[in-house]
């Protein structure tokens, strides 16, 4: 295949490049280089050719399009900081231009993959005893204050039950999510439309070596391991009790590749199928890293985030793809690399204070 993976320079784009080339594929990548995935010219792997560009700009997608038949769509803005327009402008309109390009014929594009997120699911589906399925609102900020964390059921007001989410409804609580399910609509209306097999991909909480520990958006591991390796005990959100699905990158880019190859259109959920809490990590963390350190909960939470994320992953499966990595051999190579990275001190707290300066990050009463 000739592939084309736009924000191929990054972390998940340069682990699906690698893989493809081994693979005996071609790989181009369009990407722009930016800050915070940056801080410096990348070293891609060898055989990756790459076209500097930006995906807001209608020329650069002309450069690199060119005899590519599939492309991978990965570049994006992704943050919690309140840069919305951003979001909206790089995301969408950035897939937008890649539509218009395929509408005039003048590529051999045949199949849009999409990475997108669990984000567009929001605070996912639940369990009411009196209500069945509900699909919780937002969480309230007045209830966050207080320290309350769980969604209430939307009908009645009671408690319910987290549940697997699959792909058929998606409500994000975020910008970034919404913004990823507008970049989501447009690739499944347009491509359904016009005849060009589109495939969607919702990643887990991606994780693994070379995760740029600059970029704030990279959460729970990046925050606890920068912290150990400067003796500090893990602080976590909330009460620590949150579910989240974590996910190796090796294992998003083989689903990566399973797409490209062929997957029959729609949106599928990719991660490991594992939920743990971020108590269960920071401990796993802990262990790994041998230190005698207790994790903190002093009830902060940023604004935006779903209470748990479990994807159910049974599309994947019944696909042919699985996840191998486990949380522990994930956190472990993570450790390692992290260890082995010089200048950890410039990124120390740096991100999480630009969070609470921005309000992003709060404390409860
Ligand atoms: N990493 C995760 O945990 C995770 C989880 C869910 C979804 N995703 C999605 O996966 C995709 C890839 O994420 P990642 O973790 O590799 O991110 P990343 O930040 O490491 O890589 C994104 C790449 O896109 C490039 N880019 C950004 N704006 C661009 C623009 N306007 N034009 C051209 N290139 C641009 C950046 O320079 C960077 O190389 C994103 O769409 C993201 O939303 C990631």
């Amino acid at each position: 295949m000739r592939v084309l993976i736009t924000g191929g320079a990054g972390f998940i784009g340069q682990r699906t490049g690698d893989l493809l080339l081994k693979q005996g594929h071609q790989v181009t990548i369009l990407d722009n280089l930016s800050p915070p995935a940056h801080d410096g010219p990348p070293a891609l792997p060898a055989g990756m050719e790459l076209v500097e560009g930006d995906i807001r700009k209608r020329e650069d997608w002309v450069k690199a399009l060119k005899e590519n038949e599939v492309v991978l769509h990965l570049a994006d803005h992704h943050d919690y900081l309140p840069s919305f327009s951003k979001l909206f402008h790089v995301n969408t309109v950035g897939t937008a231009i890649l539509f218009e390009l395929l509408l005039e014929g003048k590529t051999s594009v045949r199949r849009v993959v999409l990475g997108s997120s669990m984000a567009v699911y929001g605070e996912g589906k639940y369990r009411c005893g009196k209500d069945g399925d509900v699909y919780p609102q937002p969480r309230r900020v007045d209830a966050l204050e207080r320290g309350i964390w769980d969604p209430p059921c939307p009908i009645c007001g009671g408690a319910i039950t987290p549940m697997v989410t699959d792909e058929s409804v998606a409500r994000p609580t975020s910008a970034y999510g919404l913004s990823k399910l507008a970049q989501e609509e447009l690739v499944r209306l347009l491509g359904e439309r016009h005849g060009f097999e589109w495939v969607i991909l919702r990643y887990g909480a991606v994780q693994g070596r070379a995760q740029p520990f600059q970029n704030a958006y990279y959460g729970a591991l990046r925050i606890f391991a920068l912290r150990l390796a400067h003796d500090q005990p893990p602080v976590l959100l909330e009460d620590g009790n949150q579910l989240r699905d974590f996910i190796d990158v090796d294992d998003v880019a083989r689903a990566n590749v399973t797409a490209l190859a062929g997957l029959p259109p729609g949106a599928y959920n990719v991660a490991s199928g594992r939920a743990h809490t971020l108590m269960d990590l920071a401990r796993i963390l802990l262990r790994v890293a041998d230190r005698d350190l207790t994790p903190e909960t002093p009830g902060r939470y940023r604004v935006g985030d779903a209470r748990h994320a479990v994807p159910d992953v049974s599309r994947m499966k019944a696909a042919g793809w699985e996840a191998q990595a486990g949380l522990e051999a994930m956190t472990r190579e993570y450790w390692q690399w992290l260890r082995s990275q010089p200048n950890l001190d410039t990124y120390f707290e740096g991100a999480d204070h630009l969070m609470e300066r921005t309000g992003t990050v709060r404390v409860s009463r």
